[in-house]
């Protein structure tokens, strides 16, 4: 089985390693892997690409070409840009929604429609087109503003501020974009990401992950594609997934039923939980999330390529009664972020890595390049994930952060919270 994996992050690198572990011997890759354009931790599980993740007509030539038997498309750019629908065209498997369907995370007015029509609860919203006409209406929301630009902005599109000013420079930086705005009510609570598979009808959550968004410890700083993730998450009540399922995913995978289109791929709800245990949908992306696929695959006790496989036919009856089988540890991702990140990270800084990491532990590539001399260096914001597994969310965590501890580079910095537990809920 030939699989391609589109992407070049940290998620994909984590994408790769899994489905490498799927069936056979440890380290015995029993698929032929690509990666378009993959990174330097990716070259060792399969061969990399000289491909972009966005070139659509490249992707789909080579997978043509090469036979593919499934692609696996990491980031959610080629999936607004219609690249699961050029495959689909060529009769190729490809795990990823349609392009009408990402709108559901390319456009937040769109997502909040759909939400409205679907009775999906989510903070009260109103849409401005023209986002100057939202500068006058502000006094009628509460502090904090909560101010969403349409479009993929890579977790950059969204201020929460006390500040009206800055939330009048943040309507006037859309404006000036071009961009409609969402201005909503603030949701207090605690953050889950819920990773759902899709098959077009159903929806099948995977385990409940946190991400750690702002850049600093205790939450403080800017927000951030994502410092680190745990799961599984803890304190959440047994009924949580049912609900879930009953209140966000089955009325969404209707509506996108009922407007025509054929969801297949990760739903991803990114989730408000409230201490009553009430849930409220922050954002939806249309592809795994990134740091929480790090933590959630190294979990799943399940062959990966035959879910994504079953996902882009179309049936995952297989698993609609039982959902999907999981280890009983608890897995932990720190992000190894270069200097200057989230503003203006540094690249091109010379790396060192253990010659061994301690098993239960991995490490997975996300801003990493391969220089013509063979050394790597470090070409992004988010550079590497440390992930450890363990029995308790403790050990995971002294896991992670043992890795994270033993590789270096000028200007290396990580949180240190990761997997502090921040807002109890109701058990
Ligand atoms: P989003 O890109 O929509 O996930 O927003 C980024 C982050 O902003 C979220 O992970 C939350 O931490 C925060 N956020 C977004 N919307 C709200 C809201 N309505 N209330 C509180 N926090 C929010
Ligand atoms: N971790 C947040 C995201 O993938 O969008």
């Amino acid at each position: 089985m030939k699989i391609l994996v589109v992407g070049s992050g940290g998620r994909e690198h984590a994408l790769g390693w899994r489905l490498s572990q799927d069936v056979g011997a440890p380290n015995a890759t029993p698929y032929q892997l690509f990666f378009a354009p993959g990174n330097p931790g990716m070259a060792a599980l399969g061969q990399c690409l000289d491909i972009e993740a966005t070139n659509i007509f490249a992707l789909s030539l080579f997978a043509e070409k090469e036979k593919i038997d499934l692609v696996v498309v990491g980031p959610e750019a080629p999936l607004a840009a219609g690249l699961a629908d050029a495959l689909q065209a060529k009769g190729i498997a490809v795990f990823g929604p349609v392009q009408a369907g990402a709108q559901v995370e390319a456009s937040k007015a769109f997502a909040k429609t759909l939400m409205m029509e679907a009775r999906v609860p989510t903070a009260a919203y109103q849409q401005f087109k023209n986002p100057l006409e939202a500068i006058e209406a502000l006094d009628k929301f509460s502090l904090p503003y909560v101010i969403k630009e349409d479009g993929l902005a890579a977790g950059k599109g969204v201020t929460v501020t006390e500040s009206k000013a800055t939330a009048v420079a943040a309507l006037k930086h859309a404006a000036a974009k071009g961009a409609s705005v969402v201005v909503e009510d603030f949701l207090v609570g605690g953050e889950v990401s819920v990773l759902a598979m899709c098959d077009g009808t159903r929806a099948i959550p995977m385990l409940p992950a946190r991400d750690y968004k702002r850049a600093y410890d205790c939450n403080q700083g800017p927000n951030t594609g994502g410092m680190g993730s745990i799961a599984p998450v803890p304190n959440l009540p047994c009924t949580f997934l049912k609900q879930v399922q009953e209140q966000v995913l089955a009325p969404m995978m209707r509506a996108f039923r009922a407007r025509g289109i054929d969801y297949r791929g990760v739903l991803y709800a990114g989730l408000m939980v409230q201490d009553n245990g009430d849930i409220n949908v922050v954002e939806f992306n249309a592809r795994f999330g990134d740091p929480e696929t790090q933590v959630v695959l190294p979990l799943l006790n399940e062959n990966l390529a035959s879910i994504l496989l079953a996902a882009a036919q179309g049936d995952l009856s297989g698993w609609e009664n039982t959902g999907f089988a999981w280890k009983t540890q608890h897995a932990v991702s720190v992000v190894i972020a270069s200097e200057g990140y989230p503003d203006s990270p540094r690249k091109g800084d010379g790396m060192t890595f253990p010659s061994a990491i301690s098993s239960d532990s991995l490490l997975f590539h996300a801003g990493t390049r391969l220089m013509p001399n063979q050394t790597v260096v470090t070409d992004g914001g988010r550079v590497l994930n440390a992930v450890g597994l363990g029995d308790t969310l403790e050990e995971a965590c002294n896991k992670a952060y043992g890795v994270a501890n033993s590789v270096a580079f000028n200007g290396a910095w990580y949180r240190r919270d990761i997997g502090a537990v921040e807002t109890p809920m109701v058990v």
